[in-house]
């Protein structure tokens, strides 16, 4: 079938058989994304299609001519059990939802050096030594660079398959001769279609790329992982456009210089969104941390600043250390810094403190850190910032550290209920932080508080509460 290229804008949808800089239609910058079209077959297709939706109420010539496809309820509609692989990797497996489904699409994210290829050969290496075909197709390293990698990883990752490739139909060769169950395309934008004049990572290429495996793969039955990379702001770079293409978007987070990294499901057909999943990089690879809560109370420091956040981190409850610093700014803006939490939660945090709380940080430059590199996002973290940034702003620690905690501070100044306080509460107890400051309704076991003046008074020492009320 003939095919060519055309220009589609991603604001408007304008069509346009040449490039533009500017959308001749809604006049955005740099919106035309390049497209291949389908040619003569595909047109007629379409007109036939337009056809018979234009026949209306009384137009049931083209009608006619179809047969009728009856809806019918969705009891009536057969539903096979997923079939799922196992990838040998616990926390990949459960944030997938079970395991890897054979035909869908994963699109895994994250920034560059944060352990993608690391995963993605070790879960191939798992399933090859299962006795499932693989494949790794790698656009960005070398054969020889993969081979050492995959060295570190056990005997199981170097029996995996490897394609240095990064031209589109090559690989699309190369998965139909291999006809791998599982396939890791290492990265999608490093590959290109050599009918678009687009370079590799531009959008149309990246869609163009994904398309294509997509169909095969789905045709076939062969999982594929795309490996894509995130900008500085966190995005996904290029592929964005593919978050509504694959069946599952996983974003793997953490900082280079750390060894923890997290794993997240931003989007799963086939499971919940909720799960993450932690790993720590080492010289073998990276290794399922099973015990997180217990290693981060036990290095919790204790000292002004630092409080025990009860969090949860989608059905498993997690203990994380929060730490401040607030320290006298010599800056017009002071500064607000932030590390493992949204930066606008710790604004609202910190205003709700000097109006609710009287602890004013107005002058200060205020410092916020989830300890490890881990990542938090969640409501019930404002409790822990709002504790951290009072004791660090008093100079004291709190009492009965590792004081652990959590709650969302509503503008009211009042301690608002979280979801699993049961579970967070346990966890709690389980790693010897008993007397968690918690909302109202939180269940047996908590100190509760109904609003963030009861919490401080809470947790901290009686003569540090009438020096912030006498600086108030
Ligand atoms: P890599 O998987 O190449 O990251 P990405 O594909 O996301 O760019 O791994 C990045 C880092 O991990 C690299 O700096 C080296 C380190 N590493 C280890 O510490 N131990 C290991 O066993 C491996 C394979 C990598
Ligand atoms: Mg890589």
């Amino acid at each position: 079938m003939a095919r060519e290229t055309a220009y589609t804008c991603s604001e408007c949808g304008l069509q346009s058989a040449q490039w533009h800089g500017k959308c001749p239609g809604c006049e955005a910058w740099n919106t035309l994304i390049e497209e291949r079209v389908a040619g003569v077959g595909s047109a007629r297709a379409s007109a036939r299609r337009s056809a018979g939706r234009g026949a209306g109420p009384g137009g049931s010539g083209a009608r006619s001519r179809r047969p009728t496809l009856a809806a019918r309820p969705l009891r009536e509609v057969g539903a096979t059990p997923l079939e799922r692989m196992a990838t040998g990797i616990g926390e990949l497996d459960r944030v997938l939802g079970g395991g890897l489904v054979p035909g869908s699409l994963v699109l895994l994210g994250g920034s560059p050096g944060i352990g993608k290829s690391t995963l993605t050969n070790m879960a191939l290496g798992h399933l090859a030594e299962s006795g499932r075909r693989t494949l790794y197709v790698s656009g960005e390293e070398s054969a020889e660079q993969v081979r050492l990698r995959a060295e570190r990883l056990g005997p199981g990752a170097l029996r995996v398959p490897i394609l240095a490739e990064t031209d589109l139909d090559t690989v699309l060769d190369a998965i139909a001769a291999e006809a791998p169950a599982a396939c890791v395309i290492d990265s999608v934008q490093t590959l290109h279609s050599g009918e678009l004049s687009g370079a590799p990572g531009s959008v149309g290429q990246v869609r163009e790329v994904a398309g294509q495996i997509m169909q095969l793969a789905k045709s076939r039955g062969t999982a594929v992982i795309l490996v894509g990379h995130v900008t500085k702001e966190g995005a996904l770079a290029g592929p964005r456009v593919l978050e509504h293409l694959v069946d599952c978007v996983l974003q793997f987070e953490g900082e280079r210089e750390r060894p923890y990294r997290e794993l997240r499901a931003l989007k799963n057909r086939f499971g919940s969104t909720n799960e993450a999943g932690l790993f720590e990089m080492r010289q073998g690879g990276l290794v399922e941390v099973l015990d997180a809560s217990a290693r981060f109370v036990a290095e919790a420091t204790r000292a002004p600043g630092s409080v025990v956040l009860a969090a949860m981190e989608g059905s498993r409850p997690l203990l994380v250390e929060v730490q401040a610093l607030v320290a006298p700014s010599e800056l017009e803006q002071p500064r607000r810094v932030v590390s493992g939490l949204d930066r606008n939660r710790l604004a609202l945090v910190l205003a709700i403190l000097g109006r609710h709380g009287r602890i004013g940080t107005g002058g200060s430059d205020v410092f916020v850190n989830v300890v490890g590199g881990v990542r938090v996002d969640e409501p019930g973290c404002d409790l822990a910032v709002a504790l951290a940034v009072a004791s660090a702003s008093r100079g004291v620690p709190l009492l009965r550290t590792p004081r652990a905690c959590f709650g969302e501070l509503g503008l009211t100044g009042e301690l608002r209920w979280v979801g699993h306080p049961e579970r967070r509460l346990a966890e709690a107890a389980k790693h010897g932080c008993g007397e968690v400051i918690a909302p109202v309704d939180s269940g047996g076991g908590a100190c509760e508080a109904a609003t963030l003046a009861d919490a401080l008074a809470l947790a901290l020492p009686a003569g540090s509460r009438a020096l912030a009320e006498a600086a108030a």
